[in-house]
């Protein structure tokens, strides 16, 4: 099933956006959206809500505020699970064992610096491409037509 997804890279990992489009690429995922950002604390936080009463929520708004991230929206067939299998496991640590060829394992560091974020599900998925490509508010070139 045709589906679009959410991949961020998060600020360790921009550097890497070349070989990371490449792995898209090579699962015959299409990369149809893309903007790079600086998030602001309150921004990320709103991003990441769901985890607000975890024990890493400021580990982690620290670190995806601590420079620029890219916000990709990635098409094709089962984006959302075909996205979280080239990222491999949240931990990179885990997923150098796990799963050494995948896109954590190669660019994270540890359990909070790792590389980048998928949608876990349709639903979030809708609602993380609105957060960074919102449709009807936009400035940008598709609402100027
Ligand atoms: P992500 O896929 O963006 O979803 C939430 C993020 O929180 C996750 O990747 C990690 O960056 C971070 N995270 C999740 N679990 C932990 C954990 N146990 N310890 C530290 N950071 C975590």
């Amino acid at each position: 099933k045709k589906e679009r997804t959410l991949a961020l890279i998060k600020p360790d990992a921009v550097t890497k956006i070349g070989d990371i489009i490449q792995m898209i690429l090579d699962e015959n995922l299409m990369v149809t959206k893309a903007k790079m950002t600086k998030l602001s604390w309150t921004q990320a936080g709103d991003f990441y809500s769901e985890h607000q009463s975890k024990s890493f929520f400021n580990n982690l708004i620290q670190f995806v505020t601590s420079g620029p991230v890219v916000a990709l929206e990635v098409m094709g067939d089962e984006a959302v699970s075909t996205w979280r299998k080239i990222l491999g496991p949240t931990d990179s640590v885990s997923a150098r064992g796990d799963a050494s060829g995948s896109l954590r394992a190669r660019f994270g560091t540890d359990g909070t610096r790792n590389a980048a974020h998928g949608s876990d599900s349709l639903a979030s998925a809708a609602r993380e491409l609105e957060f960074f490509f919102p449709s009807t508010t936009g400035n940008g070139p598709a609402n100027t037509a």
